[in-house]
């Protein structure tokens, strides 16, 4: 892409999950439901939870220490972190308990919400930083613990959620390595999706009447949000592919949102790529939500799957509506 100052790599990447899992057997004594019916229409076979003490500060600061590890700095490198975040321990923000955690004393910190598309829109947002010539080394993470606003009674959401984090390390690169990308919402459709707060009238004063409330578990249209995502996303990434001025024979890598094993195959197959290109391990962790793309990410670098140099084109899509796409290449 044409900017005024330096380009893009991306030099590291790691990821955490709670301990506890719990897997489509033992989620059939909590809700009517089944190992078969479940792995037929996600593809999920289990996920992580974080248990009460676990906190989202813990997990994503583990991912971003790994990340900073692995791209070979040190916390107080860092200038800039971004924390991808839909359920923080703190809603003030949670970015700068990670800053603590790590001893990036030198580091501004902040939360980005943007539910499942966070990962993407935070990765286009950091780079603004470096490409403007402002920040050299940015640590985004994108962690979720979607598990405390889950209803755990409706069986049409509580199997699809999964805990986890997962970060990179985007650094100042004589090349750019970020290649295009295209990022949209659509609030109309926000009904859609909702982890909303509702608010309870209280009077402090005659006359003065304030909401004080909190907020409701997670409600979806399943086929909605399906029908969506199967549509918009092929979309996306047709046009993040435009911006980078390439074909869709130049993606090695699919790396969508981890939602569902059938969003994954169909949006696959209506952009042409073939299934052994598709990214996955949702079977083992479910819909992490922000996390999901940084930690299967961090999965196939570490397994050696993914090279420097590889080309992907990654997607998020979720609550907001908000859906985006960018297309880049792994190291520098
Ligand atoms: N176990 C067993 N049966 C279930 C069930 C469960 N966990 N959840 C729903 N059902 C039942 C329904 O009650 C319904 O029964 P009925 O026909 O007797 O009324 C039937 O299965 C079909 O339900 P439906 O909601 O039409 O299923 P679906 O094929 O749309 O699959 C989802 C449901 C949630 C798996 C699917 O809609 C989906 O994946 N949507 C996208 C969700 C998503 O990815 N959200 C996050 C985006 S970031």
């Amino acid at each position: 892409m044409k900017h005024a100052g330096a380009g893009i790599a991306i030099t590291g990447s790691g990821s955490a999950a709670p301990v506890a899992s719990l897997d489509n057997d033992q989620l059939s004594q909590i809700v009517e439901t089944s190992d078969e019916w479940i792995t037929a229409r996600t593809g999920i076979r289990q996920r992580r939870l974080a248990n009460s003490g676990g906190t989202l500060a813990q997990l994503a600061t583990q991912a971003a220490a790994q990340a900073i590890a692995m791209a070979g700095l040190t916390a107080l490198d860092i200038d800039l972190i971004v924390l991808a975040t839909s359920t923080p321990d703190d809603l003030f923000g949670t970015a700068g308990l990670v800053q603590a955690g790590l001893g990036a004393s030198r580091a501004v910190a902040f939360d980005l919400t943007a539910a499942c598309s966070g990962f993407v829109f935070g990765l286009v947002t950091a780079s603004q930083f470096i490409h403007t010539g402002v920040y050299r080394n940015v640590v985004l993470i994108g962690a979720d613990v979607l598990s405390r606003w889950v209803d755990w009674s409706d069986r049409r959401t509580c199997i699809l959620f999964g805990d986890a984090a997962g970060a990179v390390v985007l650094q100042a690169n004589e090349r750019d390595r970020l290649l295009g990308f295209e990022l949209r919402s659509d609030g109309t459709q926000n009904h859609y999706l909702n982890l909303a707060y509702q608010p309870q009238a209280t009077s402090l004063l005659d006359g003065l009447e304030i909401g004080q409330g909190s907020f409701h578990p997670i409600t979806m249209n399943g086929q909605e949000v399906y029908r969506f995502a199967v549509r918009r996303v092929p979309e996306v990434i047709e046009k993040a592919l435009f911006r980078a001025n390439l074909g869709v024979e130049a993606v090695d890598w699919l790396l969508l949102h981890q939602a569902n094993q059938r969003i994954l195959d169909a949006v696959a197959q209506r952009l042409n790529i073939a299934p052994e290109k598709v990214i996955s391990n949702l079977a083992r962790y479910g819909n992490t939500s922000a996390a999901s793309i940084p930690l299967a990410l961090d999965e196939v670098v570490r397994q050696g799957t993914v090279n420097p140099g590889d080309t992907i084109a990654t997607a998020g899509f979720g609550a907001g509506l908000t859906w985006g796409a960018a297309i880049f290449q792994w190291g520098r």
